[in-house]
């Protein structure tokens, strides 16, 4: 993607992470989404281009804003966009770590219409490609980072969100002596930072949404990372339902509801990108800060396929009277 445009979806991403950061710690997480939605969709719609929503605030009989298929812009390039406009509602609502604003973008049809149902993950590194498999057991894949990054199986650190469907995968991951760091929410966090030396995390396992798996994967597939899904509709009285649905999204692509999800059949194309902005602090990025005479500065990273980079920016919109620090 060019590199014009991408700014363009970088200021989106900034709007909506400082709108958002105005709920931080207020215990109100709808009212922080709502708030990331809105100013999301207001700044998609100023910019030069046909954005359809493949991935966004849910279907259109129950979202109003971002809504699946909606179509942003003034006109002109088509641009396929999946967003979390706030990634860790509950994150930004209790001021956590890590809470973030995300939108991939890829050429129109390249990105997968994703249900809104569970999707069972794997993500990692670039150098675990090929050595991992969504099938594999806890103990097989811990194997493979530890032997791929030559480390002892005790050192590897593998990121879970901590739910109840998950203890027996904790409890699988601890025994093979790995590390396990449990994340309140946010799992597109856990998923990239696999990929990103620094954030300390070697592997991501666990179920969460399938939205954000696709999200996941644009990051991934844009620095090289590994990443494998597998939907998981459930077991209750919604699940016939919500494959229904999965079933007309699919339809005219050769996704398998129950098959293995590659990285590459979520993301179709080698020219996608993947923007996220800090709302709170966290290790990829830091949150919004504001500074002496309203200064907001906000942190995001930009990973794009296309020209093989991965960006760090630090904006500060300084307003009249605000300072700039060094
Ligand atoms: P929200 O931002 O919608 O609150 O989602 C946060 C999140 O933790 C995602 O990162 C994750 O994929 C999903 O929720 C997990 O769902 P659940 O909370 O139902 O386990």
């Amino acid at each position: 993607m060019q590199i014009a445009r991408i700014m363009q979806i970088l200021e989106v991403a900034e709007l909506a992470a400082i709108e958002a950061a105005k709920w931080n710690g207020r215990g109100d997480k709808v009212a922080a989404d709502e708030a990331a939605t809105e100013a999301m969709r207001a700044a998609f719609n100023t910019i030069d281009f046909s954005g359809r929503i493949v991935i966004g605030e849910g279907e259109r009989d129950e979202a109003p804003m971002l809504y699946i298929g909606e179509e942003l812009g003034r006109g002109g390039e088509e641009i396929d966009i999946a967003v979390d406009p706030l990634e860790g509602t509950n994150l930004c609502a209790y001021n956590r770590p890590n809470a973030l604003t995300t939108i991939a973008v890829a050429p129109r049809g390249a990105l997968l219409f994703a249900p809104d149902t569970y999707m069972n993950k794997i993500a990692a590194g670039p150098a675990l490609t090929g050595r991992l498999h969504i099938d594999n057991s806890p103990a097989e894949n811990v194997r493979a980072v530890a032997e791929a990054y030559g480390k002892p199986t005790s050192e590897v650190n593998v990121c879970v969100l901590l739910r109840d469907r998950h203890k027996a995968l904790i409890q699988a991951v601890r025994k093979t002596g790995a590390r396990v760091r449990l994340i309140d929410d946010g799992d597109v966090f856990g998923a990239i930072a696999t990929a990103v030396p620094g954030t300390g995390i070697d592997l991501y396992l666990g179920s969460g949404g399938s939205p954000e798996g696709v999200l996941a994967a644009a990051g991934l597939k844009a620095i090289g990372g590994f990443f494998q899904g597998r939907f998981d509709f459930g077991s209750d009285e919604k699940a016939a339902d919500k494959r229904r649905r999965a079933e007309e999204m699919v339809k005219g692509t050769s996704i398998d509801l129950d098959g293995v999800l590659e990285r590459d059949a979520l993301v179709r194309s080698d020219d996608a990108a993947f923007i996220a902005c800090g709302v709170t602090d966290g290790e990829m990025v830091s949150g919004v800060h504001i500074d002496e005479g309203g200064s907001i500065t906000t942190h995001a990273i930009i990973m794009n396929a296309a020209d093989e980079t991965v960006r760090f920016i630090k904006n500060t919109r300084r307003g009249k009277t605000g300072v700039i620090r060094f």
